[in-house]
Formats: structure tokens, C-alpha cells, sequence
């Protein structure tokens, strides 16, 4: 966008996100609502951005606190037009062109008119859309689709001679007109001068008591304009979600689409039905992805991983060749040719280097795993430094909070640590150091030494039979006694 003076061939794009989406039934905003990892908005807003506009405007309203960031946060420089009621899509477009005469004093061109809840549509159908009502000279145009359940959206009513008369919205239809599949895709093109004429005469006289935008059509037909629809030939584009059900089955829709441009990127997607992928992911190719994998955020994936079955990664960065399965992972970075998993929880700011290995029912946070180090079993690792070639025994507990603040453990490279291991923090462990199984590391281990922590292991016999007799564990033990005894009596019978 620039701050230049207005041009006739101007782009001015009206993205509407004020109404609340009662058909939701949510506290959450309609526009607000997530697919593919973004909200619907900010899918409208980023095909938006791609046909270039001089200037955006969004008319905001219901939830203005969290829907006008938002926007900001996907285009920077848009205005945001506040609709104090939803009195419907006219009344909003009034909002945002007094916005916008405020800020420029004028406004000349094109004006493109989006719904905030279409998120399928993609820049180039918009691109394409908008030159072709530049061309055609037309004082309003309309995306339109013909779909298979019209119900709901405005319908597109034609003349004998198949030009554009109106569109009728689903309360005012006529049975007749219920019938017609081509639909209003909401959205429009306009003649900036039209469209201020017709705003103010366009009447909320209607079933909805609202100021319908698509009245607009009439009126530039009464006036003795130009109007034209341009159908698009991928119509689940221009499907809008009102309810959930709807938005579950465009989300499905748009992760088979991202999941079939990943496969002619040259992913593997061995099963496509139960693999989702964020709008925002990164693929390579020969990436193989197996059942059961939701790839979430801004994860990127490099050459040759592998992930799957059954993995949640959000925000990860995966190294070209790492294996990743059964897995949750968030805000994580795997390194080339690790492995991780089965069963493993990467909690964010994990770190784990080439060839690095964190393996079944180990949870990890805040902690660099260096290159050819591994923790394979059973453990917990956090606010961590493990250092190259080193290797963390089965059950090993970082304790690295003391009820107050969080300590970090170091250790260094091509360490052992034995089996059960507590490391209370904060501590290191020297470069080369052995710790022995049950070791509790309270204090720093120098590099190459051994440490242990367990005393020598004592005996209080026959506890078990004082102390919890009449239990089952007494009864076993004093069984097992008394065989013992019996059998060294017998032997030594034997032996006489
Ligand atoms: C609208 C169209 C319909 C079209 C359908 C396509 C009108 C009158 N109807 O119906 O022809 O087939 O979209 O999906 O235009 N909004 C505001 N302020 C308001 C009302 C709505 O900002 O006062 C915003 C909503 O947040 C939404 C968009 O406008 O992003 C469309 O509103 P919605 O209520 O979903 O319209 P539909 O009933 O779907
Ligand atoms: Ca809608």
C-alpha cells in the first residue's frame, strides 16, 4: 500500500469482521475461529494482502479489542472502521467508507467488499476477480459459485437474458428462487462513485430488519448501470462457514488441499485422512509423513524426516533425516538425524543436536541435547545442558525446582550416567564423569571421576515379619525363610 494521491485504477478492499456470528454459539468471535492454523480472518486477510491494495480497511465491532489487532497483525498499515451495531453488511461498508474519507478525503476506484468468514477464497481467484470487473466497466460485480446446498447464502437472480437482476437473500426468496444455485459469495467489486451513491438508499425494510449490501445490485440496475457475476470455477472458494459444522467440514477441505500441494511438492502423506497440516507448515521433499500426524504452526520439516505414526508437533523445526514417532513436541528444535520417540514429550525450548536421541517416556524442557547425546529411557530432563556423545541412564530426574526457583544441571561431554539418577540442581557433571546406578548428584562432579551416592546397602532382616506381619508380603517372606531353612537342614542331611 502508499500514501499517494488517489488513482482511478485504485484498490481499496473493505474486509468486513464486525458481525458477531451468532450461529456460532461461542464466546469466540466468528472471524476469530481457527482453521489451518489461522483464523478465518486472517486467511481472508492474506489473499487480500496478495492482490496489492492501495489501502485496507476493516470494519470491526463485536469483540473490536481482540478482532482489530488482529487484523493489524496481518496487514500492518489496514484502517480499522468501527461498526458500533451489526446492522448488517450495508451498514457496515457505511462504516468503513466515512473511515476512510476521513483519513483521504476521497475515494475513487475499486472498491472490493470481503466477508471476514470465507477463508477458502485464495488470492488469485480475488486477483482475478478484480481485474475482470476493471475490464468489464461494470458498476458492481459479484464472485459467484454454483454449489449443490445453496441454503443460507444470497441467491443469484437472472434475467431471460441471463444478465444479473438482483441478489435475493435467503429470507426474502421466493420458493422459486430458493431453487437457484448460484450463489452470493459475499464478495463484491464496486465503482467507488456507485457505491457511495447507493449506500445511503439501500433501507433496512427487510425480513432480517438489516441493510443488506446486496440490495446494491438492484439499485445499479435501476439506475441503469452495469452489473455482472463472476463465477468461480473452484467453488468450495467461496463457501463462508456461519456454524461449526460448516467450519469443520471447509477445515477438512482446506487440509486436504494444503496436504495435496505438499504431495506434488514431493511429501509422502501416506494417509491423507488422518494427517493434518497448519496453513503456515514448511515441507521438503521426501519428507514422509505416516498416519495419524499433526503437523501445527509454523513447524518446518527438512529433507527425509520421517514423522509418525501419531505425532503432535507445534512450532518445531525438524532436521533433515531425523525420525520422529509417537511424539508431542512444541517449540522445539530436532536436529539432523535424531531420533525421538516412541513416546516422547518435548516441552518448548528443547533443544536436541545432530544425531541427538530422546527415546521412550522421557519428557524434556528448556534443555540442549547436544549432538550424539541421548537420554533413551524413562526420564525427565529440564533447564538442561547435556553435552556431546553423552549418555543419560534409564529413569534419570532432573530436579531442577526447588519450590521456588528454577536451577539449571550441566553436563558435560561424553559422560555415562548410571540408571536412576537424581540430579538436584543447580549442578554439573564434568566432561568424561560416570555416575553409578541410584546415584542422587548433590554436589558437582569433576570431569573423569565416578560418582556415588548410595551407602553401602544394609539389612534390617526379618523387618517385613515384625512390621507388616499378617500381610501377604510377610507370609512370602517368612515361607520363603522357612524353606530356606528346611533346605539347608536337608542338605546338610544329605551331605552327613
Ligand atoms: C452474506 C450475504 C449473502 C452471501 C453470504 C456469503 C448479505 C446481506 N448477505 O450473508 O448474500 O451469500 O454472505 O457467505 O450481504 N458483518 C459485519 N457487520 C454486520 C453484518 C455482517 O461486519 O452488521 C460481517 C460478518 O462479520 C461477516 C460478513 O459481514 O464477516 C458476512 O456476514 P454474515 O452475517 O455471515 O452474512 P451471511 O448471512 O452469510
Ligand atoms: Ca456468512
Amino acid at each position: 500500500m502508499s500514501s499517494a494521491p488517489a488513482q482511478p485504477d485504485d484498490l481499496t478492499v473493505v474486509v468486513l469482521a464486525a458481525g458477531g456470528g451468532t450461529r456460532m454459539k461461542s464466546k469466540t468471535m466468528k472471524v476469530l475461529h481457527p482453521i489451518s492454523g489461522r483464523s478465518m480472518l486472517g486467511h481472508v486477510l492474506h489473499a487480500v494482502r496478495s492482490t496489492r491494495p492501495r489501502r485496507v480497511v476493516a470494519v470491526i465491532g463485536t469483540q473490536r479489542e481482540q478482532v482489530g489487532p488482529h487484523v493489524l497483525e496481518h496487514v500492518p498499515d489496514a484502517l480499522l472502521a468501527v461498526q458500533e451495531t451489526p446492522e448488517g453488511t450495508a451498514h457496515a461498508v457505511r462504516a468503513a467508507v466515512e473511515t476512510l474519507l476521513a483519513s483521504d478525503g476521497d475515494l475513487i476506484g475499486t472498491v472490493l467488499v470481503t466477508a471476514g468468514d470465507t477463508p477458502m477464497l485464495e488470492g488469485e481467484s480475488l486477483r482475478d476477480f478484480v481485474a475482470d470487473h476493471r475490464r468489464s466497466g461494470r458498476a458492481v460485480s459479484i464472485l459467484t459459485g454454483r454449489v449443490a446446498d445453496p441454503t443460507g447464502y444470497g441467491r443469484i437472480v437472472r434475467e431471460p437474458d441471463g444478465s444479473v437482476a438482483a441478489i435475493v437473500e435467503e429470507k426474502e426468496a421466493s420458493d422459486y428462487q430458493r431453487e437457484i444455485n448460484e450463489i452470493n459469495s459475499g464478495i463484491l467489486a464496486f465503482d467507488a462513485a456507485f457505491l457511495r451513491s447507493a449506500l445511503p438508499r439501500i433501507d433496512n425494510d427487510n425480513a432480517k430488519g438489516e441493510y443488506y449490501l446486496t440490495d446494491a445490485i438492484a439499485l445499479a440496475r435501476a439506475d441503469g448501470l452495469q452489473v455482472g457475476a463472476f463465477p468461480v470455477a473452484d467453488v468450495t472458494q467461496t463457501e463462508g462457514a456461519n456454524d461449526r459444522a460448516q467450519l469443520a467440514d471447509l477445515a477438512r477441505e482446506m487440509n486436504q488441499r494444503i496436504l495435496r500441494r505438499w504431495m506434488r511438492e514431493g511429501v509422502t502423506v501416506l494417509d491423507p485422512l488422518t494427517t493434518w497440516v497448519d496453513a503456515d507448515v514448511v515441507l521438503a521433499p521426501d519428507v514422509t509423513i505416516l498416519p495419524g500426524v499433526q503437523l501445527l504452526g509454523t513447524t518446518i520439516v527438512n529433507e527425509d524426516a520421517v514423522i509418525g505414526p501419531d505425532s503432535t508437533l507445534r512450532d518445531v523445526e525438524v532436521g533433515q533425516g531425523a525420525k520422529v514417532v509417537r511424539t508431542h513436541a512444541e517449540l522445539a528444535v530436532i536436529g539432523p538425524a535424531a531420533q525421538v520417540g516412541p513416546f516422547s514429550y518435548l516441552r518448548p525450548g528443547t533443544r536436541i543436536g545432530t544425531q541427538g536421541k530422546v527415546g521412550t517416556f522421557v519428557e524434556t524442557k528448556n534443555s540442549e541435547i547436544a549432538a550424539g547425546a541421548k537420554v533413551p529411557h524413562l526420564s525427565y530432563i529440564g533447564d538442561t545442558e547435556i553435552g556431546e556423545g553423552t549418555n543419560i541412564g534409564a529413569g534419570t530426574i532432573t530436579a531442577n525446582y526447588d519450590g521456588v526457583s528454577k536451577h539449571r544441571t550441566v553436563v558435560g561431554r561424553h559422560a555415562r550416567t548410571g540408571s536412576n539418577n537424581t540430579f538436584v540442581a543447580p549442578v554439573r557433571i564434568g566432561d568424561g564423569a560416570v555416575t553409578g546406578a541410584g546415584t542422587t548428584v548433590r554436589k558437582d562432579v569433576p570431569a573423569g571421576a565416578l560418582a556415588v551416592s548410595a551407602g553401602t546397602q544394609r539389612h534390617l532382616e526379618e523387618w517385613v515379619l515384625q512390621r507388616r506381619a499378617g500381610t501377604a508380603a510377610a507370609e512370602a517372606a517368612a515361607a520363603a525363610l522357612d524353606a530356606e531353612r528346611t533346605g539347608e537342614q536337608g542338605s546338610a542331611g544329605e551331605d552327613a
